[in-house]
C-alpha cells in the first residue's frame, strides 16, 4: 500500500473530528498523527462527541477489562451516531488502538455500527478507510465495517504528513513495538515486532518541531531504550547517540525518554545522561518487582541485583537523577514474602515516584495460564501497602526541591486565575503565579512548598518586576 494522506478531492468542507484517547504516551502520539493524516481532508478536532462527522477511540488493552470498557463507550456513541443520522448527517465511527489490534472481528462482529476497526500499524492509511467506508455505508444493504488490523511490511512513519504541534513540549516517537514478550503483557501482540525509526527521520522530525516553537521532546517508545536506529553514517545508532544528535538542535532545550527496560541500559545511554545538559535528570525505569523468583516468571530478564546495579550506575552518571517505576502486584504465585522483597527493592531504589498496579491476566498471555493466581482482595492489599511506601518517597524527594530555584516549562494555565502549571527538570508539576504571556517558555522558580503530586513556587523577585 502506497497511497498518501490527503490526495481525497473532498476537501472543501470543514468537518468534525472527536478522538478520545486511553492508554499511553504512544497512543497520545498516534492520536495526534490520525489528525494530522486527517487534516488535509478538512477534519478539524472538536473536544465534544456530540454532532462529530467523525469519532475515533484509540483503546488501550494493557490492564483491565479493556474491551468489556470499549464495548459500553461504543454503546454511548452509537445513541449519538443515530441522533445524527436522523437530523440527515452522517458520523463515522472507528475504533484504533491496542484493543482494535486484539480484538478487530470482534468489534466487528458486537458492534456492527462501527464503521472502522484500525490498528496501531496502520492509521496512515486511514483516508483511503474512510473512503471505502463511506461508500460501503452508501451501500445501504449488507454493508460491513471496514477492517485494518495488519503489520504492514513499510513503517507507517514512510507514509505520515509532518507532525504539528500544540504547546511547548511535545512527543515523538522513535521505537516501536517489543520483542521481550514479559508473561504478562500484551503489548508484544498489539504493537508487534520491535522497530526503529532510522536517525535521520527522527532528527529531522524534531527540527521541525523546535522550528515551531517545541522546547521539550519525550522520545516515545515502548522499549524506547532499545533503540538501534539506523544513523546518517550507516551505523546503528543507540539511544544514547540519538540523544546527542537531538541535542544540538537549536531551540531544543529539554529531551526526555520513556519507556526504558532495565537491560537496555547502556554505556553510551549513561554518559549521555552525564554530559548532555539537554537530558533531563528523570528516569522512568520499571522495575515490576523485587523477588528473583517473580522476575524470573515474568520473564523480564533481569535480575534483582541486575536492577539494582543499573539505578546505581545511573545515579553516578547523574546524582540528582529523579527515578521512577512501574510495579505490579499479584503477579500469579506471588507470596507475601515475594511481596515484601519488592517493597524492599522500592526502599533501596528510592523512587521519586512511581505507578503501580494489580496484576491483570490478559488473554493470550503466558502468565493469564498460570496456576497460583492471586486473589482479588489480596492484591488490593499489597497495592495499597506499596502505594503508601511509594507515596511517602514521593513526597520526600518533592520536599527535597522546597528552598531549591528550578528550571520550570510553563505548559498550560493552572485551575485558578492568574496560574499557569509547568514541568521542573524532575517531571514535578510546579503551580505558579506568572502572566500568561510566559507560557511556552523556560523560567527559574524558586519552590516554596511541596505536596505529593506537586511543587508550588514563584518567580523571582527582579522577575516579578519585570513581568
Ligand atoms: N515497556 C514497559 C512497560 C509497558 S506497559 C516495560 O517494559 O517496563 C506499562 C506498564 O503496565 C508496565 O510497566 C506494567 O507495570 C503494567 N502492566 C503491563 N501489563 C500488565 C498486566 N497484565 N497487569 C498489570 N499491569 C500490567
Ligand atoms: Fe511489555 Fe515492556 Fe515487557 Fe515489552 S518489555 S513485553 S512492553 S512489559
Ligand atoms: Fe495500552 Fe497499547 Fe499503550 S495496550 S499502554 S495503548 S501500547
Amino acid at each position: 500500500m502506497t497511497e498518501h494522506a490527503g490526495r481525497q478531492p473532498e476537501t472543501a468542507l470543514s468537518q468534525k473530528l472527536f478522538i478520545r484517547t486511553y492508554g499511553c504516551q504512544m497512543n497520545l502520539y498516534d492520536s495526534a498523527r490520525m489528525a494530522d493524516v486527517l487534516a488535509p481532508l478538512g477534519f478539524e478536532p472538536v473536544t465534544s462527541p456530540e454532532g462529530a462527522d467523525m469519532v475515533i477511540i484509540n483503546t488501550c488493552h494493557i490492564r483491565e477489562k479493556a474491551a468489556e470498557k470499549t464495548f459500553s463507550e461504543l454503546g454511548r456513541l452509537r445513541r449519538l451516531k443515530e441522533a445524527k443520522a436522523a437530523a440527515g448527517g452522517r458520523m463515522v465511527l472507528a475504533v484504533a488502538g491496542c484493543v482494535a489490534q486484539a480484538e478487530g472481528e470482534e468489534i466487528l462482529r458486537r458492534a456492527p455500527y462501527v464503521d472502522i476497526v484500525l490498528g496501531p500499524q496502520t492509521y496512515h492509511r486511514l483516508p483511503e478507510m474512510l473512503a471505502r467506508a463511506k461508500r460501503a455505508g452508501d451501500a445501504a444493504a449488507g454493508r460491513s465495517g471496514v477492517l485494518d488490523t495488519e503489520f504492514p511490511v513499510e513503517p507507517k512513519f514512510d507514509h505520515l504528513p509532518a507532525a504539528r504541534a500544540e504547546g511547548p513540549a511535545a512527543f515523538l516517537t522513535v521505537q516501536e513495538g517489543c520483542d521481550k514478550f514479559c508473561t504478562f503483557c500484551v503489548v508484544p501482540y498489539t504493537r508487534g515486532a520491535e522497530y526503529s525509526r532510522p536517525a535521520a527521520e527522527i532528527v529531522a522530525e524534531a527540527r521541525r518541531l523546535a522550528g515551531r516553537g517545541v522546547v521539550e521532546i519525550m522520545l516515545l517508545g515502548q522499549n524506547v531504550n532499545a533503540y538501534h536506529g539506523e544513523g546518517p553514517d550507516g551505523r546503528s545508532w543507540g539511544l544514547g547517540r540519538l540523544c546527542l544528535a537531538l541535542a544540538e538542535i537549536e531551540g531544543l532545550a529539554r529531551l526526555r525518554y520513556t519507556t526504558s527496560h532495565p537491560r537496555d541500559m547502556d554505556d553510551e545511554l549513561l554518559r549521555a545522561h552525564r554530559d548532555c545538559d539537554q537530558l533531563m535528570p528523570y528516569l522512568h525505569l520499571p522495575a515490576q518487582a523485587g523477588s528473583e523468583r517473580v522476575l524470573a516468571a515474568m520473564n523480564r530478564r533481569y535480575t534483582r541485583g541486575d536492577y539494582l546495579a543499573a539505578v546505581e550506575r545511573l545515579r553516578r552518571a547523574r546524582p540528582d537523577i529523579a527515578l521512577s517505576g512501574d510495579f505490579i502486584v499479584g503477579f500469579p504465585g506471588e507470596s507475601e514474602t515475594d511481596f515484601e522483597a519488592t517493597l524492599d527493592l522500592v526502599r533501596e531504589a528510592r523512587y521519586a515516584q512511581a505507578y503501580s498496579f494489580k496484576y491483570s491476566p490478559r488473554p493470550g498471555t503466558p502468565a493469564a495460564l498460570l496456576p497460583g493466581q492471586v486473589a482479588e482482595a489480596v492484591k488490593a492489599e499489597r497495592l495499597q501497602r506499596l502505594q503508601a511506601l511509594l507515596a511517602q518517597q514521593q513526597l520526600a524527594f518533592n520536599r527535597a526541591q522546597v528552598g531549591r530555584r528550578l528550571a520550570v516549562l510553563l505548559e498550560r494555565a493552572g485551575r485558578h486565575p492568574g496560574q499557569l502549571v509547568g514541568r521542573s527538570p524532575y517531571m514535578q508539576a510546579v503551580h505558579l503565579a506568572a502572566p500568561v504571556t510566559r507560557l511556552g517558555q523556560l523560567v527559574t522558580v524558586e519552590i516554596e512548598a511541596a505536596a505529593v503530586n506537586s511543587l508550588s513556587g514563584r518567580l523571582p523577585r527582579d522577575e516579578r518586576a519585570a513581568a
